[in-house]
């Protein structure tokens, strides 16, 4: 499923709506003229490797990085012309995270809490029951430096949501945690999804993505190669794929269906087989191998 397909979010209740955005550092082109908008209440998520450009762009929409070029509007609010409206309705984790070592916990969300006006009278009505509901009771006094990746994680996340945003953008929330911790975090998405809050995260995870996202977008060299459902993703290069070993070897073929994967496998004769699913790994490896967009059936 290419960018120009049906669903890439454009014509529906969109809280984000990017339109050609580039960034360009120098003469090097981070974010190619992609466009793309997230729905209301969606979890949606930029899936792809090391230097694609997710970071760039979030940081691009949040207003931290300026464009090069193009359109961003959060909900309604054009980011170039209502800088400050669109800012109140956006919460940020970002990839490196962005808390004061030295200080608390407490003194951490406290800052965050008056960056974002939120006054002194409502510290304890408001702030201090969000962190309370991610867990964080036992580690307000702890010095950030002291704290686990998982811990840093949520209370970066923590001071994002203070002022209630209504998108939170999640750039690789889950790099370098345990399995343990990654799950964790995933519930809290889903959690915070759940209570209207609208998630656009990046993972390099294929398990996250597809766990966690209603739509996905596969970006590469700076430009959206696939945007859609898991289900849709793995229509567009062919929902069956059958694994053939040979050796060390294993050549895969995508197929419209299961009949005619099964059909094709019996075709093989005495070969070592496998009839499964495509998941978001395949999609991503199709596409990103540049094949597979147009024919169902293709060799890697
Ligand atoms: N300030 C900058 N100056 C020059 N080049 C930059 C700058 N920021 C990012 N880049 C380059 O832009 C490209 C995209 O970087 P970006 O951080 O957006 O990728 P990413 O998809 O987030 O990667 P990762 O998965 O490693 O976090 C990279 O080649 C990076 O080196
Ligand atoms: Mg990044």
């Amino acid at each position: 499923m290419t960018s120009d397909c049906s669903n890439d979010g454009m014509g529906k209740d969109s809280i984000v709506e990017v339109s050609d955005l580039t960034v360009r550092f120098g003469d090097f082109t981070a974010v190619d003229g992609v466009s793309f908008n997230v729905r209301r209440g969606e979890v949606f998520a930029f899936l792809g490797p090391n230097g694609a450009g997710k970071t760039t762009t979030i940081r691009t929409i949040t207003t931290i990085q300026r464009a090069t070029s193009g359109r961003v509007v959060i909900d309604g609010f054009d980011i170039d012309t209502h800088r400050l409206e669109a800012r109140r309705r956006i919460g940020i984790a970002q990839q490196h995270i962005s808390l004061d070592n030295e200080l608390t916990v407490a003194q951490n969300i406290r800052h965050h809490a008056m960056l974002h006006k939120i006054p002194r009278s409502e510290y304890r009505t408001r702030v201090l029951p969000i962190a309370s509901g991610l867990g964080l009771d036992p580690y307000m006094s702890r010095r950030v430096s002291d704290l686990s990746g998982g811990w840093k994680r949520r209370a970066a996340i923590t001071c994002a949501i203070l002022h209630e945003p209504s998108v939170l953008f999640l750039d690789e929330p889950t790099a370098g945690l345990d399995t343990q911790s990654r799950h964790i975090l995933w519930d809290l998405v889903r959690d915070l999804n759940a209570g209207g809050t609208t998630v656009f995260l990046t993972t390099h995870y294929m398990d996250e993505a597809e766990a966690l996202c209603d739509r996905v977008a596969i970006i590469s060299s700076g430009r959206i190669s696939a945007i859609g459902t898991v289900d849709e993703l793995r229509e567009s290069v062919g929902p069956y794929t059958v694994e053939v070993t040979e050796g060390s070897k294993v050549a895969v073929t995508r197929h419209p269906t299961l009949e005619d994967a099964r059909a094709y496998a019996e075709s093989l004769g005495d070969v070592l087989c496998n009839v499964r699913l495509t998941n978001l790994e395949d999609v991503f490896l199709d596409i990103s191998g540049g094949k597979c967009l147009v024919d169902h059936r293709c060799h890697r």
